[in-house]
């Protein structure tokens, strides 16, 4: 039995949980205004691990036109919020998306496993990656551990960062511009 399945959905994601609707409407807001400030409008949006789907069903409900897929590796949240079921780890899609998106799902991937996603990641990206994850710092500092699973992998940022700079640049705030796809100021980026 996977542990993702109903009983993880209703605890993370149910009344209390980490974040819900309205707050992922605030940050894909933000996310898709700060892609057209690039000129890359996004007509096209990856979900990854995609949960209970709020990425998805925000870019249905407020920009329909935008071409999106959302996959999942748990059978559960696939059957019940309509995603494709396929494993970050192994898979890549057959055609780039102009954004996308992996919000809280590394950290439940093994060393090997996050090295892979990367790289899928980097594959599937057009133009701008959207992550979000905590650090072992974060993990001991930041995340409320009534409201957030804890049973994850600790790792550090500087760790994330080798894997994931040699495809994008870091613009902050969980955005990553896919290197020679999208050209920042140089006090734009957090990093060079
Ligand atoms: C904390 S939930 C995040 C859900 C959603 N992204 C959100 O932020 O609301 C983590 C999700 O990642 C999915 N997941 C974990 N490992 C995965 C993998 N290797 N490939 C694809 N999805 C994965 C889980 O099934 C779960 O739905």
């Amino acid at each position: 039995m996977s542990r993702f399945d109903d009983a993880y959905y209703r605890r993370y994601y149910g009344d209390g949980g980490v974040h819900d609707h309205a707050r992922i409407g605030h940050l894909a807001t933000a996310v898709h205004e700060l892609c057209a400030w690039w000129e890359v409008p996004p007509e096209s949006m990856l979900d990854v691990g995609a949960g209970v789907g709020m990425w998805r069903d925000w870019y249905v409900a407020t920009h329909p036109h935008v071409r999106t897929l959302s996959i999942d590796v748990s059978e559960h949240a696939c059957t019940t919020w309509g995603h494709e079921q396929h494993d970050i780890a192994t898979w890549t899609p057959s055609q780039t998306f102009d954004l996308v998106v992996c919000h809280s799902v590394l950290h439940y991937l093994d060393d090997a496993a996050v090295a892979a996603a990367i790289e899928h990641l980097a594959t599937a990206t057009r133009y701008v990656l959207y992550l979000e994850l905590p650090t072992e710092h974060d993990l001991l500092e930041l995340v409320d551990p009534e409201r957030s699973d804890m049973e994850v992998f600790r790792r550090t940022g500087t760790w994330y960062r080798r894997l994931l700079e040699p495809w994008f640049q870091q613009a902050g705030a969980g955005l990553w511009v896919r290197r020679g796809a999208v050209a920042l100021f140089e006090l734009e980026a957090a990093r060079p």
